[in-house]
């Protein structure tokens, strides 16, 4: 026997809105929302998820240009005649339903999924229980529809490349991004000290003022961390302290400048490419401070450290819990769930088009 459902359902379904694309280009122009039918009593292991909120993240929108190495499959559904694949890898959805061997969820249950490439970008779906995780409800749900991606590398960069200690040093770029917030809070709560550079703005000490309330050491400028004098106060800060992780996710002058930071035997990990400019590491450094550039990428961990998408969401989730990851600033793209096509399509434009303001969400009523 499946379980009730909400009040979205329609009769005996629910008109799910989606976004999809057909072919690779950028979102304004690819996008399109249709609606298919959802029946709304799921059958056997099949759970029927109402969105609650999914956010706009730099990968997804690498996917739908076709610059992502990790793409969902276009294939004929949801009516379509040709190909499509829905936008989005993250959020938070809630239980509306369960079919009758569905054993670990019940109506009303939060989840996120399990995997990368879900296609969260849509108002309901209909979803296998082992393809999705149940959250706890302890933390904001803006929290849980975006643990798995930013904080959780957050957490995995802080841990998996240098063995840091209480006291040590780390340096970032991209400071304000919703990592790099999260890299603060999670260095704050290792006793780890920071180093975040960030862009220089008109706004500077309104940021240098929230980064440093969320628990960042320093906050530098892009043109502090290109100038060799300012490299001096950055030693009197550390007291000659070896910095020993630079996580770089920005790449060109930006990186090499914050890699010239890093002390004896340091590791530069890169994780994303924002300015589009290579990563160019010195000769000298190589050779005379034994630097080691990696690379990190969250998605594929799952698969190449099992347990640790869970692992990492359990330890994230607690310093949640335990209010040391505060809410970041995040800005919320609301639509009722029984929206039309066109509202829903709205919704994501206008959190796409924002994107590059800061972290957006499409939350749904
Ligand atoms: N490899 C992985 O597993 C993994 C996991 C999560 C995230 N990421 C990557 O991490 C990066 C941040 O993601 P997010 O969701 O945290 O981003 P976000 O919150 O949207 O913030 C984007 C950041 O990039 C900065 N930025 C943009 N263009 C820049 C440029 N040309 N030069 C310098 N800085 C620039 C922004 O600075 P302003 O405020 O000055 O614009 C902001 O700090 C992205 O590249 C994303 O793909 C990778």
């Amino acid at each position: 026997m499946s379980r009730s459902f909400s009040s979205s359902a329609v009769a005996n379904s629910i008109r799910a809105k989606v976004m999809l694309y057909s072919q690779y280009g950028q979102p304004d122009q690819v996008l399109r929302c249709v609606s298919h039918e959802l029946p709304s009593s799921p059958k056997g292991k099949e759970v029927l998820l109402q969105t609650i909120a999914c956010p706009i993240n730099p990968s997804d929108i690498n996917q739908i240009q076709g610059v992502y190495p990790s793409r969902p499959e276009l294939k004929v559904q949801y009516g379509q005649s040709e190909p499509v694949a829905v936008g989005g890898n993250e959020g938070l959805f809630k239980v509306l339903a369960v079919g009758d061997q569905v054993s670990g969820l019940k109506e009303g249950d939060w989840v996120i999924p399990s995997n990368v490439n879900f296609g969260t970008w849509r108002s309901h779906v209909l979803s296998e229980e082992s393809a999705l995780m149940k959250m706890e409800k302890t933390i904001s749900a803006n929290q849980a529809a975006t643990i798995a991606v930013n904080p959780s590398s957050a957490y995995q960069m802080l841990t998996l490349f240098e063995e840091l200690k209480p006291g040590d040093w780390f340096i970032q770029n991209g400071g304000n991004s919703q990592v790099g917030r999260s890299a603060i809070q999670i260095g704050k709560k290792l006793g780890l000290n920071s180093i975040s550079i960030v862009r220089n703005r008109d706004n500077l000490k309104e940021l240098v003022d929230e980064l440093t309330a969320l628990g960042a050491t320093k906050v530098i400028t892009e043109e502090e961390n290109a100038s060799k004098e300012f490299g001096k106060t950055i030693a009197e800060w550390t007291n000659g302290k070896p910095i020993k992780l630079a996580l770089n996710c920005v790449g060109g002058d930006n990186c090499t400048n914050m890699v010239r930071k890093l002390g004896q035997d340091g590791t530069l990990v890169t994780y994303g490419g924002m300015s589009m400019k290579p990563v160019t590491i010195p000769t000298t450094l190589f050779i005379f401070k034994n630097i080691t550039a990696k690379g990190f990428w969250v998605s594929a961990n799952i698969k190449r450290i099992p347990g640790s998408r869970e692992n990492t969401i359990k330890a994230v989730q607690k310093m949640m819990e335990d209010g040391d990851l505060v809410d970041v600033k995040m800005y919320e793209n609301p639509v009722s769930a029984d929206a039309s096509e066109e509202e829903v399509y709205q919704a994501f434009q206008k959190a796409l088009a924002n994107s590059n303001k800061g972290k957006q969400l499409v939350v749904f009523s």
